[in-house]
């Protein structure tokens, strides 16, 4: 292992001039020993606390924890907060903001004096938007998954969050659902701290941050309130210290094979679409060359291990129960690069050799998995001619081949006025197309692409029709949706070019999805069409709307690929 010569920390507080002197005053108003400043690894710890992204709501406490362990092991520990992305609150979606906290935690751990860093996260967008900004830095990183929330238990039966939501609105419109019963069932689905305990948005970013190998083993599918999940803070806080001393950086772990074990993991997990954005941008920053395409290459033959919602029936705290992460990582094998290098220095194989499966029917074997085929389709046609994705756990079997009618909105306000329209032409074999949801039309690309079905349809018993959209899909939700289409409808892409009535054809199995009108008349179309008015004339979503990237290169902004590295280059005088 390496050895690092100086700590970078000591070019602040190494000094004996009048510099020396200022760095260390001021901050030794909080009490620290003049040995604090004297050659100690000096360890920022990012918190992503907020009252408003109540899954995170706990990481004050677990900030405590790990200053404990950074204690401990001969460090000198310095929290710092930075924009925090509550999911169920922000408007108009997180999704628009991921890049912007990104810089925060970026700018945050270049222009402070820190050794290494423990990044606090839970909730959706909080993982991917301090791993992105820790990249751009490459100091050594390890992160502390905040964990998900306890089983949602209601009226003798265990709901899921987030998943529970969808059904909710399914009962609402076929009358099965009153006030009253939503009131309770609220603090039922919320029974503790931690995200959302479905193999959400949330638990997929977790698992891909140890499927990464940016965790200690085991630790990601821990519910957020066990004892255990502390104890591994604590640890995490001890082993970031000896990480800086070994100068064990963020590019020594992300490697190319790191990345596609991160894929392999989230299709066996049966992860959600929203992964394959996030790490497009977390290899975009970290300089490891990945593709839209890698993710049906190396995923879509893999088998769905786990039995959780939304694809299964189970959730997070049972997960963890039945062995968790580290029995995936077992029964994949040597579908993963086993030797590569994880946070604790030890490798994928040897750290979880020894995991034990206690439940098989919420963890399969290899050899009898709960689905042959798991992972996410990509799919190119002339509607999506830069790729979209389908998750084929999450639909409909008879719908992955389907030929039907265009209804088309052009707008979420445009659907929410006609969708439940008596007079609406749709039936079960109509596609719904939704446009002016992607990363610049909405703007921010919010998880929309599973639009309810129309309440006469569901009367009907319908539970699934064919919805495309350039937009995305919580996690927690499921159906036959093609998302992210590429280029989006704002940018010019086919989409934009759909008509009521023009026939679709998706075949997820030859990976195609095609608008079946002749190129004339598209061409005739294209000539006629007009981009939508810039949404914005100021501030960051201005910046965010002249330089976001389209979903299939992971919708950072194009200012913003790669690193500057952690060298300061003026001096605060
Ligand atoms: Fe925070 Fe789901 S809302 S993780």
């Amino acid at each position: 292992m390496k050895k690092i010569k100086k700590l970078r920390s000591q070019e602040w507080f190494g000094g004996s001039d009048k510099m020396g002197f200022v760095h260390r005053s001021w901050l030794r108003n909080q009490g620290y020993p003049n040995d604090h400043f004297q050659g100690r690894p000096v360890i920022g710890i990012c918190n992503t606390w907020s009252d408003l992204t109540p899954c995170n709501g706990h990481l004050r406490e677990f900030a405590e924890i790990v200053k404990k362990g950074v204690l401990e092991a001969g460090g000198f520990p310095l929290e710092f907060p930075v924009m925090s992305l509550g999911e169920t609150i922000m408007r108009p979606t997180t999704m628009l903001f991921r890049n912007l906290a990104s810089m925060d935690v970026e700018e945050s751990i270049r222009a402070n004096p820190l050794d290494g860093v423990v990044l606090l996260t839970g909730c959706d967008k909080t993982t991917p938007s301090t791993l992105m900004g820790a990249c751009s830095v490459d100091l050594p990183t390890i992160i502390v998954p905040g964990g998900p929330m306890l089983n949602g238990r209601f009226r003798g039966g265990t709901i899921g969050s987030g998943s529970f939501n969808w059904v909710i609105k399914e009962k609402q419109k076929a009358g099965n659902f009153s006030e009253d019963d939503m009131l309770e069932a609220e603090i039922c689905a919320a029974r503790s701290a931690g995200h959302c305990n479905t193999m959400g948005t949330a638990s997929s970013m977790a698992s891909m941050v140890e499927a990464l190998g940016l965790t200690l083993p085991g630790f990601s599918s821990i519910p957020a309130v066990d004892a255990r999940k502390k104890v591994m803070a604590q640890l995490s806080g001890r082993r970031i210290v000896e990480m800086v001393n070994e100068d064990l950086k963020l590019s020594d772990i992300l490697t190319r094979q790191a990345f596609e074990n991160a894929i392999v993991v989230n299709a066996a997990v049966g992860g959600s679409t929203n992964l394959i954005i996030h790490l497009l941008a977390i290899a975009g920053r970290i300089g490891v060359e990945l593709k839209l395409e890698d993710f049906d290459n190396l995923g879509s033959e893999i088998p769905l291990l786990v039995n959780l919602m939304p694809s299964g029936k189970y959730l997070m705290e049972d997960f963890y129960y039945a062995g968790g992460l580290p029995v995936v990582f077992r029964e994949l094998g040597t579908l993963l690069h086993e030797n590569i290098i994880t946070a604790n220095g030890k490798t994928l194989q040897e750290n979880y050799k020894n995991a034990t499966c206690y439940n098989r029917e919420i963890i399969a074997g290899i050899n009898q998995p709960l689905q042959e085929h798991a992972g996410i389709a990509v799919l190119k046609g002339n509607l999506c001619e830069n790729g979209a994705v389908i998750k084929p756990s999450a639909a409909t079997p008879s719908l992955m081949k389907h030929r039907g009618r265009a209804i088309v909105f052009e707008s979420m306000e445009d659907y929410h006025a006609r969708i439940d329209d008596p007079d609406l032409n749709i039936d079960e074999n109509s596609v719904i197309v939704l446009k002016g949801v992607g990363p610049r039309g909405y703007p921010g690309m919010p998880e929309v692409g599973n639009v309810d079905l129309p309440e006469k349809l569901i009367k009907k018993g319908v539970r699934d029709i064919v919805r495309i959209s350039d937009g995305r899909m919580s996690g927690t939700a499921y159906g036959t949706v093609v998302l992210h289409i590429s280029p989006e409808s704002a940018a010019g892409g086919n989409l934009a070019l759909v008509k009521n009535g023009d026939m679709i054809e998706l075949d997820v199995e030859k990976r195609s999805l095609n608008l079946d009108v002749p190129e004339e008349e598209l061409e005739r179309r294209r000539r006629n069409w007009l981009p939508p008015e810039p949404l914005a004339d100021r501030g960051y979503v201005r910046i965010y709307l002249d330089h976001v990237q389209q979903a299939d290169k992971g919708c950072d902004l194009d200012i913003l690929i790669g690193g500057s590295g952690a060298v300061v280059k003026r001096d605060l005088h």
